[in-house]
Protein backbone atom coordinates (compact mmCIF):
# COMPACT_ATOMS: atom_id res chain seq x y z
CA UNK A 1 0.00 0.00 0.00
CA UNK A 2 1.06 3.63 -1.10
CA UNK A 3 0.57 6.80 1.40
CA UNK A 4 -0.61 10.16 0.52
CA UNK A 5 -0.18 12.94 3.04
CA UNK A 6 -2.31 15.95 2.44
CA UNK A 7 -0.87 19.00 4.06
CA UNK A 8 -1.83 21.87 1.66
CA UNK A 9 -4.65 24.32 2.14
CA UNK A 10 -4.95 27.96 3.57
CA UNK A 11 -4.24 27.57 6.73
CA UNK A 12 -6.54 30.62 7.82
CA UNK A 13 -7.90 29.95 11.04
CA UNK A 14 -4.61 29.80 12.32
CA UNK A 15 -2.93 33.13 11.24
CA UNK A 16 -1.03 35.02 11.73
CA UNK A 17 1.10 31.43 12.64
CA UNK A 18 0.22 30.87 9.15
CA UNK A 19 2.06 33.47 7.18
CA UNK A 20 5.23 32.01 7.26
CA UNK A 21 4.33 28.43 7.48
CA UNK A 22 2.27 26.32 6.71
CA UNK A 23 -0.43 24.61 9.39
CA UNK A 24 1.20 21.22 9.17
CA UNK A 25 4.33 22.46 10.34
CA UNK A 26 3.22 24.05 13.49
CA UNK A 27 4.47 22.15 16.30
CA UNK A 28 2.57 19.70 18.50
CA UNK A 29 4.58 19.83 21.52
CA UNK A 30 7.88 18.66 20.32
CA UNK A 31 7.61 18.05 17.04
CA UNK A 32 6.34 19.43 13.79
CA UNK A 33 2.58 18.17 13.44
CA UNK A 34 3.68 16.75 10.06
CA UNK A 35 5.93 14.33 12.00
CA UNK A 36 2.35 12.76 13.29
CA UNK A 37 0.14 11.99 10.52
CA UNK A 38 3.09 10.62 8.88
CA UNK A 39 3.76 8.18 11.89
CA UNK A 40 0.37 6.63 11.40
CA UNK A 41 1.41 5.66 7.55
CA UNK A 42 4.65 3.93 8.99
CA UNK A 43 2.72 2.32 11.42
CA UNK A 44 0.83 0.63 8.92
CA UNK A 45 4.02 -0.47 7.60
CA UNK A 46 3.63 2.39 4.73
CA UNK A 47 7.31 3.21 3.04
CA UNK A 48 6.72 4.75 0.27
CA UNK A 49 4.69 8.05 0.32
CA UNK A 50 3.48 11.09 -1.64
CA UNK A 51 3.37 14.39 -0.02
CA UNK A 52 1.46 16.88 -1.40
CA UNK A 53 1.34 20.97 -0.63
CA UNK A 54 1.05 24.23 -1.49
CA UNK A 55 3.83 25.65 -3.71
CA UNK A 56 5.41 27.28 -0.92
CA UNK A 57 5.28 24.62 1.35
CA UNK A 58 6.37 22.08 -1.01
CA UNK A 59 9.97 23.16 -0.32
CA UNK A 60 9.74 23.42 3.47
CA UNK A 61 8.53 20.04 3.41
CA UNK A 62 11.46 18.72 1.69
CA UNK A 63 13.69 20.38 3.85
CA UNK A 64 12.18 18.97 6.96
CA UNK A 65 11.87 15.71 6.16
CA UNK A 66 14.26 15.00 2.27
CA UNK A 67 13.82 12.03 0.43
CA UNK A 68 12.97 9.97 3.74
CA UNK A 69 15.89 7.43 3.11
CA UNK A 70 16.38 8.37 6.59
CA UNK A 71 14.11 6.45 8.07
CA UNK A 72 14.44 3.56 5.20
CA UNK A 73 11.49 5.39 3.07
CA UNK A 74 11.07 7.03 0.03
CA UNK A 75 9.35 10.24 0.16
CA UNK A 76 7.90 12.25 -3.05
CA UNK A 77 6.58 15.62 -3.17
CA UNK A 78 3.32 17.36 -5.51
CA UNK A 79 2.09 20.59 -5.27
CA UNK A 80 -1.36 21.42 -5.15
CA UNK A 81 -1.73 24.90 -7.00
CA UNK A 82 -5.05 25.78 -5.31
CA UNK A 83 -7.04 24.11 -2.59
CA UNK A 84 -9.32 22.75 -5.22
CA UNK A 85 -10.75 20.02 -2.31
CA UNK A 86 -8.95 16.62 -0.62
CA UNK A 87 -10.40 14.23 -3.25
CA UNK A 88 -8.19 15.90 -5.41
CA UNK A 89 -5.25 14.31 -4.09
CA UNK A 90 -6.09 11.15 -5.36
CA UNK A 91 -5.89 12.80 -8.78
CA UNK A 92 -2.79 14.40 -8.51
CA UNK A 93 -1.50 11.34 -6.67
CA UNK A 94 -2.49 9.09 -10.03
CA UNK A 95 0.96 7.81 -11.08
CA UNK A 96 2.05 7.32 -7.86
CA UNK A 97 0.19 5.48 -6.57
CA UNK A 98 -0.40 3.05 -9.78
CA UNK A 99 -2.26 -0.15 -9.80
CA UNK A 100 -1.81 0.09 -5.85
CA UNK A 101 -3.89 0.67 -3.04
CA UNK A 102 -3.60 3.83 -1.17
CA UNK A 103 -3.85 5.13 2.03
CA UNK A 104 -4.61 8.94 2.52
CA UNK A 105 -3.86 10.85 5.30
CA UNK A 106 -4.34 14.72 5.92
CA UNK A 107 -1.47 17.01 7.53
CA UNK A 108 -3.75 18.24 10.74
CA UNK A 109 -4.73 14.56 11.57
CA UNK A 110 -3.23 13.24 15.17
CA UNK A 111 -4.05 9.77 16.49
CA UNK A 112 -2.83 8.50 19.16
CA UNK A 113 -3.43 4.75 21.06
CA UNK A 114 -4.21 1.33 19.85
CA UNK A 115 -5.17 2.09 16.00
CA UNK A 116 -4.07 -1.37 14.89
CA UNK A 117 -2.88 0.52 11.40
CA UNK A 118 -0.44 -2.33 10.67
CA UNK A 119 -3.48 -4.85 10.82
CA UNK A 120 -6.00 -2.98 9.08
CA UNK A 121 -3.80 -2.24 6.47
CA UNK A 122 -2.48 -5.93 5.79
CA UNK A 123 -6.15 -7.03 5.88
CA UNK A 124 -7.35 -4.03 3.28
CA UNK A 125 -7.70 -5.24 -0.30
CA UNK A 126 -10.57 -3.89 -2.07
CA UNK A 127 -13.17 -0.99 -1.81
CA UNK A 128 -12.90 2.08 0.75
CA UNK A 129 -12.56 1.82 4.64
CA UNK A 130 -13.65 4.77 6.58
CA UNK A 131 -13.41 4.91 10.67
CA UNK A 132 -15.88 6.34 12.73
CA UNK A 133 -15.22 8.46 15.76
CA UNK A 134 -17.47 9.43 18.68
CA UNK A 135 -17.17 13.19 19.18
CA UNK A 136 -19.13 15.85 21.01
CA UNK A 137 -19.70 17.97 17.62
CA UNK A 138 -20.16 16.06 14.46
CA UNK A 139 -21.68 19.01 12.29
CA UNK A 140 -17.67 20.16 11.93
CA UNK A 141 -16.56 17.07 10.15
CA UNK A 142 -18.10 14.42 7.81
CA UNK A 143 -20.86 12.43 9.93
CA UNK A 144 -21.29 8.52 9.11
CA UNK A 145 -24.67 6.14 9.50
CA UNK A 146 -24.35 2.69 9.60
CA UNK A 147 -26.73 -0.27 10.44
CA UNK A 148 -26.06 -2.58 13.12
CA UNK A 149 -23.65 -5.48 10.41
CA UNK A 150 -21.31 -2.27 10.15
CA UNK A 151 -22.49 -1.19 6.68
CA UNK A 152 -22.67 2.16 5.69
CA UNK A 153 -26.00 4.01 5.87
CA UNK A 154 -25.13 7.56 4.93
CA UNK A 155 -22.38 9.76 4.86
CA UNK A 156 -22.62 13.64 5.01
CA UNK A 157 -20.15 16.63 4.99
CA UNK A 158 -20.94 19.01 7.86
CA UNK A 159 -24.29 18.01 8.23
CA UNK A 160 -26.71 20.65 10.07
CA UNK A 161 -28.54 17.84 11.67
CA UNK A 162 -26.18 14.99 12.05
CA UNK A 163 -27.81 11.45 11.84
CA UNK A 164 -25.24 10.06 14.52
CA UNK A 165 -22.44 11.49 16.78
CA UNK A 166 -19.71 9.39 14.63
CA UNK A 167 -17.23 11.83 12.38
CA UNK A 168 -15.02 10.45 9.62
CA UNK A 169 -11.56 11.44 10.56
CA UNK A 170 -8.72 11.84 7.67
CA UNK A 171 -7.55 9.08 7.47
CA UNK A 172 -9.05 6.99 4.26
CA UNK A 173 -8.16 3.72 2.80
CA UNK A 174 -8.84 2.89 -1.15
CA UNK A 175 -8.45 0.65 -3.94
CA UNK A 176 -6.86 1.66 -7.06
CA UNK A 177 -10.28 2.74 -8.46
CA UNK A 178 -10.03 5.82 -6.35
CA UNK A 179 -8.23 8.26 -9.18
CA UNK A 180 -11.02 7.52 -11.69
CA UNK A 181 -13.80 7.94 -9.20
CA UNK A 182 -12.27 11.39 -8.23
CA UNK A 183 -11.97 12.45 -11.31
CA UNK A 184 -15.83 11.82 -12.02
CA UNK A 185 -16.63 13.69 -9.36
CA UNK A 186 -18.15 17.43 -9.56
CA UNK A 187 -17.32 20.27 -7.56
CA UNK A 188 -19.36 21.20 -4.50
CA UNK A 189 -21.18 24.43 -4.21
CA UNK A 190 -18.01 25.16 -2.21
CA UNK A 191 -15.78 24.68 -5.40
CA UNK A 192 -13.93 21.80 -3.93
CA UNK A 193 -13.52 18.09 -4.61
CA UNK A 194 -15.26 16.69 -1.23
CA UNK A 195 -13.71 13.33 -0.05
CA UNK A 196 -16.92 12.19 1.11
CA UNK A 197 -17.99 13.00 -2.54
CA UNK A 198 -15.34 10.38 -3.41
CA UNK A 199 -16.95 8.26 -0.50
CA UNK A 200 -20.29 8.38 -1.74
CA UNK A 201 -19.22 6.57 -4.91
CA UNK A 202 -17.90 3.73 -3.15
CA UNK A 203 -21.44 3.67 -1.32
CA UNK A 204 -22.91 3.44 -4.23
CA UNK A 205 -21.31 0.61 -5.63
CA UNK A 206 -21.71 -1.17 -2.46
CA UNK A 207 -18.14 -0.97 -1.67
CA UNK A 208 -17.67 1.59 1.38
CA UNK A 209 -17.09 -0.08 4.78
CA UNK A 210 -16.62 1.61 7.98
CA UNK A 211 -14.77 0.66 10.98
CA UNK A 212 -15.42 2.28 14.74
CA UNK A 213 -12.48 3.57 16.70
CA UNK A 214 -12.91 3.05 20.51
CA UNK A 215 -13.01 5.64 22.80
CA UNK A 216 -9.59 4.55 24.19
CA UNK A 217 -8.04 6.09 20.98
CA UNK A 218 -7.46 9.79 20.88
CA UNK A 219 -7.87 11.50 17.64
CA UNK A 220 -7.27 15.03 17.97
CA UNK A 221 -8.22 18.33 16.70
CA UNK A 222 -5.76 20.59 15.54
CA UNK A 223 -7.88 23.61 13.86
CA UNK A 224 -7.78 26.28 16.47
CA UNK A 225 -5.18 27.34 18.73
CA UNK A 226 -7.51 26.37 21.58
CA UNK A 227 -7.05 22.83 20.13
CA UNK A 228 -3.38 23.18 19.16
CA UNK A 229 -2.40 23.59 22.75
CA UNK A 230 -4.95 20.99 23.84
CA UNK A 231 -3.40 18.64 21.24
CA UNK A 232 -0.04 19.64 22.92
CA UNK A 233 -0.33 19.42 26.22
CA UNK A 234 -2.07 15.62 25.68
CA UNK A 235 1.12 14.65 24.04
CA UNK A 236 3.26 16.45 26.44
CA UNK A 237 1.33 14.32 28.99
CA UNK A 238 1.25 11.11 28.08
CA UNK A 239 4.66 11.39 26.90
CA UNK A 240 6.37 12.81 30.78
CA UNK A 241 4.70 10.01 32.28
CA UNK A 242 5.44 7.40 29.82
CA UNK A 243 8.78 8.70 28.97
CA UNK A 244 8.17 7.47 25.51
CA UNK A 245 8.36 9.61 22.77
CA UNK A 246 4.95 9.94 20.71
CA UNK A 247 6.09 10.47 16.25
CA UNK A 248 9.38 9.71 16.99
CA UNK A 249 9.76 8.62 13.05
CA UNK A 250 13.63 7.10 13.82
CA UNK A 251 12.29 4.99 16.75
CA UNK A 252 9.00 3.95 14.54
CA UNK A 253 11.42 3.42 11.60
CA UNK A 254 13.88 1.00 13.50
CA UNK A 255 10.71 -1.00 15.25
CA UNK A 256 9.49 -1.35 11.95
CA UNK A 257 12.26 -2.73 10.38
CA UNK A 258 12.64 0.00 7.73
CA UNK A 259 16.41 0.64 9.35
CA UNK A 260 18.72 -1.70 10.88
CA UNK A 261 20.56 -0.73 13.93
CA UNK A 262 23.34 0.56 12.13
CA UNK A 263 21.56 3.11 9.76
CA UNK A 264 19.43 4.36 12.82
CA UNK A 265 22.78 4.87 14.16
CA UNK A 266 24.17 6.91 11.19
CA UNK A 267 20.68 9.33 11.66
CA UNK A 268 21.28 10.04 15.26
CA UNK A 269 24.57 11.12 14.60
CA UNK A 270 23.10 13.48 12.47
CA UNK A 271 21.23 15.38 15.41
CA UNK A 272 22.39 18.45 17.62
CA UNK A 273 23.27 17.37 21.32
CA UNK A 274 19.51 17.94 23.05
CA UNK A 275 16.66 15.82 24.19
CA UNK A 276 15.54 13.96 21.14
CA UNK A 277 19.06 12.75 20.43
CA UNK A 278 19.07 11.12 24.20
CA UNK A 279 15.84 10.14 24.11
CA UNK A 280 16.77 7.77 20.82
CA UNK A 281 20.50 7.03 21.99
CA UNK A 282 19.18 5.66 25.17
CA UNK A 283 15.75 4.24 23.55
CA UNK A 284 17.72 1.58 22.37
CA UNK A 285 20.79 1.44 24.42
CA UNK A 286 19.94 -2.38 25.89
CA UNK A 287 19.70 -4.40 23.23
O1 LIG B 1 -10.36 16.06 9.77
C1 LIG B 1 -11.38 15.25 9.26
C2 LIG B 1 -12.32 16.03 8.35
O2 LIG B 1 -11.50 16.57 7.29
C3 LIG B 1 -13.42 15.12 7.76
O3 LIG B 1 -14.29 14.69 8.78
C4 LIG B 1 -14.21 15.84 6.69
O4 LIG B 1 -15.12 14.96 6.09
C5 LIG B 1 -13.27 16.40 5.63
O5 LIG B 1 -13.97 17.17 4.66
C6 LIG B 1 -12.22 17.30 6.29
O6 LIG B 1 -12.88 18.41 6.87
P1 LIG B 1 -12.12 19.79 7.17
O7 LIG B 1 -13.15 20.84 7.44
O8 LIG B 1 -11.09 19.55 8.22
O9 LIG B 1 -11.42 20.07 5.79
P2 LIG B 1 -10.41 21.20 5.44
O10 LIG B 1 -10.92 21.92 4.22
O11 LIG B 1 -10.08 22.03 6.64
O12 LIG B 1 -9.11 20.39 5.00
C7 LIG B 1 -8.48 19.46 5.83
C8 LIG B 1 -6.97 19.54 5.64
O13 LIG B 1 -6.62 19.25 4.29
C9 LIG B 1 -6.42 20.93 5.94
O14 LIG B 1 -5.31 20.80 6.82
C10 LIG B 1 -5.97 21.49 4.65
C11 LIG B 1 -5.84 20.30 3.74
N1 LIG B 1 -6.34 20.58 2.39
C12 LIG B 1 -7.66 20.84 2.22
C13 LIG B 1 -8.16 21.09 0.97
C14 LIG B 1 -9.62 21.37 0.76
C15 LIG B 1 -5.47 20.58 1.33
O15 LIG B 1 -4.27 20.34 1.49
N2 LIG B 1 -5.96 20.82 0.07
C16 LIG B 1 -7.27 21.08 -0.16
O16 LIG B 1 -7.65 21.30 -1.34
Amino acid sequence: MKGIVLAGGAGTRLYPLTRVASKQLQPIYDKPMIYYPLSTLMLGGIREVLLISTPEDVPRFQELLGDGRQWGMNIEYCVQDEPRGIAEALILGESFVGDDNVALILGDNVFYGNLRILEIVENFSTGALVFGYYVNDPTRYGVVDFDADGNVLSIEEKPATPRTNYAVPGLYLYDSTAAARARALEPSPRGELEITDLNLAYLSDRALRVQLLGRGLAWLDTGTHASLLDAAAFIGAIQTRQGLKIACLEEIAYVRGFIDRTELNTVVDTMPNGPYREYLEQRFANE
